[in-house]
């Protein structure tokens, strides 16, 4: 008797901290429903922006915390947005509109194109104002279906330094980057986007970078680890381009 009370008590426990009800929802408008989440006493709701510059989509996800980053890109016409908001409490999470993306300038100015072929990208480019946490230049290419111009394109623009290291994608607008994708930091840094390209070169278990010229077939840099019979050696390169750091 006396342990059954114990177990009773342990269970309405476990499950008062574990267990949260949130509203469920996707899409333009949200037609919600109820779920019940078995994480802690959180639920979450997820904005999405993406635009071509003539049309604006906004989305909205409700539901129970999922792992997720926040994302952000400015090109010339085109730019997207995912905001995150978390709240404690049963049914908490109940707008029914997406939050607007974050479009305050935060000082930061890259070169800014979206096109079909590298060509076209560079000769239409125009400087871009960085919003919200946009704290990266980049440059890159890829599939998209965000705008009407085909599968193939190539892009400048800003964006958050988590599309940089691959943490983050861009897929949720519609933009899949292809691995050579290159960010660097600072005003107008992402210039050009072919000519020689310098790595910084080190070795050791820590990394004190001298640049170096690569041969003219290399497009990217690289940053190795080996765990391999020597103990732990890491060679790390950190791509370089007209003597501008592109950090990966
Ligand atoms: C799309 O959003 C941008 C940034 O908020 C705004 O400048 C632009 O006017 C919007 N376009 C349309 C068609 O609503
Ligand atoms: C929007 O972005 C600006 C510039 O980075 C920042 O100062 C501000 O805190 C952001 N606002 C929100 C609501 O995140
Ligand atoms: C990538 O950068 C983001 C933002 O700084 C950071 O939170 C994340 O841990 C990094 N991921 C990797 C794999 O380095
Ligand atoms: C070597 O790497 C392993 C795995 O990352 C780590 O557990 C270990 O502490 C490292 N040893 C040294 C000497 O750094």
């Amino acid at each position: 008797m006396k342990h059954l009370f114990v177990i009773a008590i342990v269970c309405s426990c476990v499950i008062e901290v574990r267990s949260v009800l949130c509203w469920r929802c996707s899409g333009k408008t949200c037609q919600r429903i109820v779920r019940f989440c078995p994480s802690d006493n959180t639920c979450q709701t997820t904005s999405i922006t993406r635009s071509t510059g003539e049309i604006n989509t906004t989305l909205i996800e409700q539901d129970c915390p999922q792992i997720t980053q926040e994302v952000s890109f400015t090109s010339r016409l085109a730019f997207g947005s995912k905001s995150v908001k978390s709240c404690t409490g049963n049914q908490c999470n109940d707008e029914t509109v997406a939050d607007p993306s974050n479009r305050t300038e935060n000082g930061l100015e890259c070169y800014g194109c979206f096109a079909s072929t590298s060509e076209s990208c560079t000769k239409s480019e125009e400087k871009v104002k960085c919003v919200g946490q946009e704290d990266r230049c980049f440059y890159g290419s890829g599939t998209q279906s965000l705008a009407s111009f085909g599968s193939s394109f190539f892009i400048k623009g800003c964006v958050t330094k988590n599309v940089c290291n691959g943490s983050a994608n861009l897929n949720e607008f519609l933009v899949s980057l292809d691995a050579q994708t290159s960010c660097c930091q600072g005003n107008l840094c992402n210039v050009g986007s072919a000519g020689p390209l310098l790595c910084n070169r080190c070795s050791g278990k820590t990394c004190t970078p001298i640049p170096v010229l690569c041969p003219s077939s290399s497009r990217s840099c690289e940053t190795v680890s080996l765990t391999q019979f020597i103990g732990n050696v890491t060679l790390r390169f950190t791509k370089e381009t007209f003597n501008i750091v592109w950090t990966l």
